[in-house]
């Protein structure tokens, strides 16, 4: 039976499909204006089941339209995460400028027998702009040679060597191929059996390039679950080189793109030019299948533009709202010099009134300090600065409903990369979650919690006392993002 609905817990500006489970985002990919999200859904439950591609469709990765199903299970298995492409030279012999979607067929039936190979990599292509879908006839397009864990294909074109890169998750480390025509697929390299975390399998990467004053890196994504820095599915990335052939990082230390507990399967838009636009699933499996909301089960993230900071000699990625949350801000009320030693109510002064808003607070001290969202139930979920243990922290664990798992873990923390003077916090709030981007975008945190109330008021609090050149409030106002 369906529990009873929770729409207090529906987000605003976070895609979730209007009913039934959801996990990670596929096939993005950026055509004729239109930004296509694909997601990994089970049409039938509200838990994992027979995969399917959902398919949802947006002007500005904000405000989201639910499509029709876009891929369904068939006599070679569920449809496992990938990604897709525009064929703009009809490479592959779909048509000029066709979708090509590009994802694994999972097969339960090769899983249930004990064999180690029911992973493959097929294809699928629409003439439609991603309306409607066929399946390649010859699929599988790339075998399983043979290991367990063989999938979640991300294919882009790489100019310089005018080939189609695949870049995918071979259980403990990523396996690049290539192709000219995105049926035909040789193996390149193999990368990171001995580097990075792997507290858990490896799965759904990604592989780009970014500049950094003027010289190109490549970055190279890879989930990981689980084995996360505050337990579970994580995003890890390495910084580094791709010559059309083999993955070379700069050094061997393990880096979180997000380091909250509920932002996993992170990858990026195709085709969107100069821009590397980020999104992840907003859960954790640790218990993603236990969530207390009703009908559907997750959401999305915001979108993030990616770039790329040096600090000390290491060079991180950073994760920035991306500018098309613009979209639905409402009127910013701004405050200046606030201090705060005693606990400080803002709300009112902030002429706060609601769960789904943006916050930005910054500082030229460095001191420890604690963000209280409450409720008049008391409930409140409580983020911010530990100087002593230079992290910044998430705490949910008087935030509201818990108990539906005891792996949903209540204080997150994650470390302040910046060694600047100084901090400055973003904090997009929506029905359920809280995204925390600090020092613009080097540390990253996602949460989502449950309050039994909206958590309206907003409180400062520092016991060794801080002063905010500015604290800023914005209401963040859509239509449902999805209907
Ligand atoms: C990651 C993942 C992928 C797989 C998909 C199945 O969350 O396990 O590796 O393709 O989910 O739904």
């Amino acid at each position: 039976a369906v529990p009873p609905a929770t729409p207090q817990y529906r987000p605003a500006y976070h895609f979730t499909p209007a009913a039934h489970w959801m996990n990670d985002p596929n096939g993005m990919v950026y055509y004729q204006g239109t930004y296509h999200l694909f997601f990994q859904y089970y049409p039938k439950g509200m838990v994992w089941g027979p995969m399917h591609w959902g398919h949802a469709t947006s002007p500005d990765m904000v405000r989201w339209q639910e499509q029709p199903i876009a891929l369904y299970p068939d006599s070679l298995g569920y449809i496992f995460s990938g990604s897709a492409v525009v064929d703009a030279n009809n490479t592959a012999g779909f048509g000029k400028n066709a979708m090509v979607a590009i994802f694994t067929h999972h097969d339960p039936k090769g899983e249930k027998a004990g064999t180690s190979t029911y992973q493959h990599q097929s294809l699928a292509y629409s003439l439609d702009g991603g309306k409607t879908w066929q399946k390649y006839a010859q699929n599988p397009v790339l075998k399983n040679p043979g290991i367990k864990d063989f999938r979640d294909p991300k294919v882009s074109w790489h100019a310089p060597s005018k080939q189609w890169v695949m870049t995918l998750a071979t259980l403990d480390r990523i396996t690049f191929y290539s192709s000219p025509n995105l049926k035909d697929w040789t193996k390149l390299s193999e990368f990171g059996e001995k580097l990075g975390a792997h507290g858990g399998v490896w799965e759904c990467p990604d592989l780009f390039p970014l500049t950094l004053n003027g010289k190109t890196y490549w970055v190279l994504i890879v989930n990981l679950n689980p084995g996360g820095p505050n337990s579970g599915s994580a995003t890890q990335y390495f910084v580094g080189q791709f010559d059309g052939k083999t993955f070379t990082p700069l050094n061997d230390k393990t880096k979180w793109a997000d380091y909250g507990p509920d932002e996993y399967a992170g990858v990026t838009w195709n085709n969107t030019g100069n821009r590397r636009l980020f999104l992840g699933w907003m859960s954790n499996w640790e218990y993603a299948n236990q969530v207390p909301t009703s009908p559907w089960r997750s959401a999305m993230t915001t979108p993030r533009e990616l770039g790329l900071r040096q600090v000390g000699s290491e060079i991180y990625l950073t994760s920035q709202p991306a500018a098309e949350l613009r979209n639905i801000t409402g009127k910013t009320t701004t405050l200046q010099n606030v201090t705060a030693k005693e606990p400080t109510d803002l709300t009112a002064r902030l002429n706060s009134s609601t769960d789904k808003h943006r916050l930005t607070l910054s500082t030229n001290q460095l001191a420890s300090f604690e963000l209280v969202m409450s409720n008049a139930a008391g409930e409140e979920l409580v983020l911010g600065y530990d100087q002593a243990a230079n992290q910044y922290f998430i705490d949910r664990s008087k935030a509201g409903k818990n108990s539906f798992s005891p792996k949903f873990v209540g204080r997150a923390v994650a470390p302040r990369l910046s060694t600047a003077v100084g901090t400055e916090l973003t904090l997009y709030f929506d029905a359920a979650s809280v995204e925390l981007f600090a020092d613009q975008g080097l540390t990253v945190m996602t949460s989502i919690f449950f309050a039994n109330k909206p958590l309206t008021a907003i409180k400062l609090r520092s016991a060794e006392g801080i002063t905010f050149q500015q604290i800023s409030s914005t209401p963040l106002t859509t239509e449902a993002a999805s209907k």
